[in-house]
């Protein structure tokens, strides 16, 4: 029953502010699976934080004029502001700059390194004469030597998604002046992939029958095409972890080596602050833990192929060099449902043409469970899907107003008016009432099988249309005309009612966390649904870094169906949601950017 769930959510570069596309693509699916975990009574270890290193921070800070820390500290606290205000429960939102994650990240080196997964070379990588320094990943841009589109980053390809092997770029043009790069021959430490293949491989096939499609297609895509070479994971950097080996100074890792590591480290530093310095080894080394990977498509090779590489060349290495005493090996990603992309009207989002909805901007005008309900029902789980200001306006209106909050308010202000706000006796049952209350308990079966298998949209879909067979009864009892003239037959429809508002709150509550609380309370409840998140200032050698955590003590949500007595007492009810007015959607579209051709 209280089987190891461990949520690994993508770790957002601390270099931009994270749009609609960013949370719909992660963030978000990442909270719902995770609160209907919980829900269930699973031991859930949600864990991200900010991704703090590399040249993502690094070209933004010398374009500002500023430092990589300030970049990184800037954006991480806007990521801690946005979650709050989204209603994400992270157990632990750390990051990649604390000295725990230094740390770790140099031990799974080491433990690579002692069992004979890392080698050394000397390669040619880009070098600006200009400067006399290094230019690695996207301080480098040109034409991918794949698919021909201009503006690739020399480590990845936007458009194709491909990883690159940069001295292969065309056109190569450095990103902080423009000049072209010459090759220079660097030294730096690989990963010996080409040894790991079999495993990576064995890997694969044993998740083969329940992985998203797109998922399994482009990791052993990535196989067959690259033949899993060495990669290189050092880098010409001064901003990073440095190489923990003698003689290596002013090369740090990699960030995509150091960045997948923080879930181990995330999970390490949590159990800590929690007084259980044991407590990770559940997740991490229990056959009977699942770990589950939330990202989105351009992330897949670093999870589906390298991280499990990474996690197998360890072997038990890496416990012995924490000092276990039964050393042992890391549990291999259970699943990662990776999400394809949302457009924008029709367009790929682009931070830098400004064509984009950020998350904390959005949240300046709209609530957030419009926000979560909209990227749900639009999440992009096995096609890009787009996000459009009137299909926004519509969802909203006719949806989550029409559907949901007028029922709850309709039934909810009837009790008021007409039973003082008690949950009318509702007599003996008739064979319709009986089958309702089956139909939106069997919802707890239905919504979560696919809650269990990751497919959130049609989980939602699924709990909305329990509302939607609520409402169909509420036209056929009509208890707003029997009250008139048979006031148990109206008593015992708003009974119904309310028993199945009570458990779609449930069924709902893990998409729509703030209105489903607010409906807990109107109905009478006292103890809230969910935890609360506490923004924490920890400290380390490295200095201190501010994190949010999640305390779970007083959540009282669990995945059943249970509902409120006859007699009980409900608190006065308000709207759940806000109706909006059609004008937003031209506002809005007015708001974005350049259109991208
Ligand atoms: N920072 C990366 C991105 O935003 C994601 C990293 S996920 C990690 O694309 F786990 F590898 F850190
Ligand atoms: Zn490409």
């Amino acid at each position: 029953m209280n089987e190891p769930i461990l949520v690994a959510v993508a770790w957002p570069y601390a270099n931009a502010q994270i749009h609609v596309g960013n949370l719909t693509g992660a963030y978000l699916p990442a909270d719902i699976f995770a609160r209907y975990q919980r829900m269930k009574g699973r031991d859930v270890l949600m864990v991200s934080g900010s991704d703090a290193h590399g040249t993502p921070i690094t070209v933004r800070a010398d374009a500002e004029k500023t430092t990589a820390l300030e970049v990184y500290q800037r954006f991480h606290q806007g990521f801690l502001d946005l979650f709050q205000g989204v209603g994400l429960n992270y157990d632990l939102f750390t990051s990649t700059h604390t000295s725990n994650h230094f740390d770790v990240s140099q031990k799974i080196f080491l433990a690579l390194k002692e069992n004979g997964f890392l080698y050394t070379a000397r390669e040619k990588q880009w070098f600006a004469p200009s400067q006399g320094r290094f230019l690695p990943d996207r301080y480098v841009e040109g034409t991918c030597y794949i698919c021909g589109y201009n503006n690739a980053r020399s480590d990845q390809c936007d458009k194709c998604g491909n990883l690159l092997d940069p001295s292969l770029l065309i056109d190569p043009r450095s990103k902080v002046d423009g000049s072209t790069p010459e090759l220079r021959e660097t030294e730096h430490y690989y990963l010996d992939l080409g040894k790991l293949q079999p495993d990576v491989v064995k890997f694969l096939q044993d998740r083969e029958s329940y992985w998203r499609p797109n998922v399994l297609r482009q990791s052993l895509g990535q196989i067959q095409a690259d033949n899993l070479r060495g990669r290189a994971i050092t880098r010409d950097l001064d901003w990073g972890i440095p190489v923990p080996i003698d003689g290596w100074n002013g090369k740090c890792l990699y960030v995509w080596f150091e960045a997948v590591i923080g879930y181990l480290s995330a999970a390490i530093e949590w159990s800590r602050i929690n007084g259980q310095p044991d407590a990770w080894k559940k997740w991490w080394h229990n056959p009977e833990s699942k770990t589950y990977y939330f990202i989105g498509k351009d992330n897949i090779p670093f999870h589906a192929v390298i991280w499990p590489a990474q996690l197998t060349g360890c072997g038990s290495a890496f416990d012995r060099l924490m000092g276990e005493t039964e050393p042992k090996p890391f549990v291999l990603p259970f699943d990662v449902p990776a999400n394809e992309f949302m457009n924008l009207e029709g367009q790929k989002i682009s931070g830098s043409r400004n064509w984009a909805v950020y998350a904390n901007d959005f949240l300046t005008r709209y609530d957030p469970d419009p926000l979560r309900y909209y990227l749900t029902v639009n999440m992009p789980e096995s096609k890009d899907t787009d996000w459009d200001w009137e299909d926004f306006y519509k969802r909203n209106n006719d949806e989550l107003v029409a559907t949901w909050g007028n029922l709850v308010n309709r039934v909810l202000s009837f009790t008021y008016k007409h039973w003082e706000g008690k949950v009318p006796e509702p007599g003996d049952l008739t064979e319709m009432d009986q089958n309702l209350l089956n139909a939106v308990q069997g919802g707890f079966e239905t919504v979560g099988k696919e809650m269990e298998a990751v497919r959130l949209r049609a989980a939602l879909g699924e709990a909305m249309r329990l509302a939607t067979e609520v409402n169909r009864y509420l036209d056929q009892t009509a208890p707003w005309t029997a009250i008139k003239t048979d006031r148990q037959a109206a008593a015992r429809a708003i009974y119904v009612a309310i028993a199945c508002i009570d458990m779609i709150k449930i069924l709902l509550a893990p998409f729509l966390p703030f209105t489903s609380e607010k409906l807990h309370t109107f109905l009478g409840y006292e103890q809230p649904l969910f935890g609360k998140q506490n923004v924490a200032s920890i400290s380390d050698e490295l200095g201190s870094h501010s994190a949010l955590q999640y305390q779970a003590a007083n959540a009282s949500a669990k995945w059943e169906a249970s509902y409120v007595k006859p007699g009980t007492q409900l608190n006065r009810p308000e709207p759940l949601f806000r109706k909006l007015d059609a004008a937003i959607i031209e506002e809005e579209r007015s708001k974005l950017g350049v259109k991208p051709d």
